[in-house]
């Protein structure tokens, strides 16, 4: 399969989306919120995903779409498309430049492309599938830190405050006390890529959804990291549920802590 029409196809798409986001960046007027008064959405959210949808629906008609705000009924396609129409939305009310635009491809349900691009740097991380990943077109790399005591660890909390995310401070205390420093920046897109770029050495978060996952994992195997559940093992799961990534050195010393019991009884529990 020639996949370049789909790269260039999404990267152009994923810039016109950031135009939309700029026009929108430090001049709302109004927030709404969705499933709790600190999950919010705005209009740039909506106006960048319509954007998609939009390029989707005219060239590629019977493609399936998962999108953060929209829904979508299943058809009959192979192809799947994975959108977060703006990936950092408390940063962008806050005008915080953390934020991007993120769109995979799936193929048979496996990532076949994955683009995340931040407009206020101009910066697209992208990566086809065996094609290594890239940003602003040149090659990007994980890190070498091969201790978990010289890392430096990304992770973010969901909107919903139950027991896992009173857990999550316990487990981001349990992590801090074992390297370098631990950040929180809001856009769990941007922290796979970033993972990707070497920036940071590995990334774990839970209760995340397809869209905030789908492009940022595969960027981030393609520059030579890891993604998994937070076993170490099992592939990482589509739904987002549990994420560990890394630079592939950290991947088992960051289960090992993640797999406490302690951890695991509240984060493994059904729900
Ligand atoms: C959120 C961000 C954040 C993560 C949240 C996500 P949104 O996405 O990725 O980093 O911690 O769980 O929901 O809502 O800004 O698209
Ligand atoms: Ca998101
Ligand atoms: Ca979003």
């Amino acid at each position: 399969m020639d996949i370049k029409p789909f790269e260039h196809f999404a990267i152009e798409t994923a810039k016109s989306a950031g135009e939309v986001l700029m026009s929108y960046f430090g001049k709302l007027t109004h927030v709404d919120n969705k499933s709790t008064d600190i999950d919010l959405v705005t209009h740039a959210d909506i106006d960048s995903e319509r954007l998609i949808i939009q390029a989707i629906q005219n060239e590629f008609p019977h493609h399936n779409i998962i999108a953060e705000e929209s829904d979508f009924d299943n058809i009959d396609s192979d192809y799947c498309w994975v959108i977060d129409p703006l990936d950092g939305t408390t940063n962008f009310v806050h005008t915080l430049p953390i934020f991007a635009v993120s769109i995979g491809l799936r193929y048979k349900k496996k990532t076949l492309l994955g683009v995340v691009y931040n407009p206020v740097y101009d910066q697209c991380f992208h990566a086809t599938l065996n094609g290594g990943a890239f940003l602003n077109n040149s090659l990007i790399n994980k890190s070498s830190t091969n201790t978990l005591s010289e890392s430096l660890l990304v992770t973010g909390f969901p909107y919903i405050h139950d027991d896992r995310w009173q857990a999550s401070f316990k487990l981001f205390e349990d992590f801090y006390s074992r390297n370098q420093g631990m950040r929180r920046l809001g856009a769990a897109a941007l922290d796979f890529c970033f993972v990707a770029m070497g920036r940071f050495d590995g990334f774990y978060e839970f209760n995340l959804q397809p869209w905030d996952v789908c492009a940022g994992d595969l960027i981030l195997r393609e520059a030579g990291g890891q993604t998994s559940d937070w076993d170490g093992i099992t592939q990482m799961p589509f739904s987002g549920n549990r994420i560990l990534g890394s630079n592939g050195y950290l991947q088992a010393q960051m289960s090992e802590v993640l797999m406490q019991k302690k951890y695991v009884d509240v984060f493994f529990r059904l729900k």
